[in-house]
């Protein structure tokens, strides 16, 4: 079956076909990131307007000159994201299949994040790990510890009580003068940071549980810089390091808790922030240690993209009662995994 995965939930414009026989992939994604950057995070009317100019030519490009071969199914974001933004690829993604008369499916966004760490085996062509597994998603709207015990059948062990992980880099990097996205820049600026000089908190380590906070980790970066007055490169530096290190222990400290709780085997890594090299170097030593298996996808099928939602399309449209759920114009703005 190859499957047409379109994903506009934020800002980034992006769309895949997947192939599930093969396990052919071509992808393309077009980033906003210089159209919201002057404001220091996304503005959600300008990210609607913009995936409606780019979501078609991005298609064009993506399915070649007519006549195109059409797709067995067509997967789209439904929810969670921005209201127009899931609108733009909703409508066009239930548009193109009523056009073709293949069916159409919405995808949660987190699945699809939750699904990526398995797409690279199939791309690799090795069999993907199977649930019963744990799963880490940090993107810049969740962060979450979800117990995996099927397809589609998730709980949500822990999750933040205020900023995304991705958010607080965001915001931590407009505090830094860093620009946006924050979290590739915070990394960036971090390789040059001296270890010691600043320490951040690891919020809501000491008590027991399983969910996060990263407001306050933003609040204490805030005060460093007014203390520290004028920041030269080194201090930025030296800041983001502290600030790196502080987010990633905190995730580390909760994925050892929440493996040692659950007594799941198997971690899967996921979101944008699941791109940060820290963060995945210092995962993968705490589950050797803990002698569980750790998966992360490449970086780039971290953060949004069409593969991710072509594949989740994929493995949902191969389950037995797949065809009810497919067909309804639906978007979700706010909508739970465990709501599936
Ligand atoms: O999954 P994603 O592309 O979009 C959402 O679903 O939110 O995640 C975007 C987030 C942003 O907050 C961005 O700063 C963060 O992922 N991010 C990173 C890195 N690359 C992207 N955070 C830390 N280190 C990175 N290398
Ligand atoms: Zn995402």
């Amino acid at each position: 079956m190859r499957v047409l995965g379109i994903e506009t939930s934020c800002d980034d414009t992006a769309a895949a076909i997947y192939d599930g026989e093969s396990g052919a992939l071509t992808q393309l994604r077009e980033t906003q990131a210089d159209l919201h950057r002057r404001y220091g995070g996304v503005v959600p009317e300008l990210a609607a307007r913009d995936h409606l100019r780019t979501l078609l030519p991005l298609l064009d490009r993506l399915l070649g000159a007519p006549p195109v071969a059409r797709p067995d199914a067509i997967a789209y974001t439904a929810g969670p994201g921005l209201a127009g933004a899931l609108l733009v690829g909703a409508s066009v993604g239930i548009g193109l299949a009523r056009a073709w008369g293949v069916p159409a499916l919405g995808v949660h966004h987190m699945e699809g994040h939750l699904l990526a760490p398995l797409l690279e085996f199939e791309l690799a062509h090795k069999p993907p790990p199977r649930p019963p597994m744990l799963a880490l998603l940090v993107s810049g709207g969740h962060t979450m510890l979800v117990d995996v015990a099927a397809l589609g059948v998730y709980r949500i062990l822990g999750q933040t009580l205020d900023d995304a992980a991705g958010e607080a880099f965001d915001k931590t990097a407009k505090l830094l003068g860093l620009g946006y996205p924050g979290g590739p820049a915070i990394a960036a600026a971090a390789l040059a940071g001296r270890a010691g000089r600043f320490s951040f908190t690891r919020p809501m380590t000491r008590r027991a549980g399983l969910d996060f906070s990263f407001s306050g980790l933003k609040t204490q970066v805030r005060v460093c810089v007014e203390r520290a007055g004028r920041l030269g490169k080194q201090d930025i530096a030296d800041i983001a390091l502290a600030f790196e290190q502080a987010v990633v222990d905190t995730l580390v400290i909760k994925c050892r808790r929440a493996l040692r709780s659950s007594g799941r085997r198997q971690l899967a890594v996921s979101g944008g922030v699941a791109a940060n090299r820290r963060l995945r170097e210092h995962l993968r030593r705490a589950t050797d240690e803990l002698g569980v298996a750790m998966f992360a996808p490449r970086p780039e099928l971290c953060t949004d993209n069409g593969a991710m939602i072509a594949y989740a399309g994929h493995l949902r449209l191969s389950l037995p009662a797949a065809a009810a759920t497919a067909e309804r114009f639906d978007v979700r703005p706010r909508w739970s995994l465990e709501e599936i």
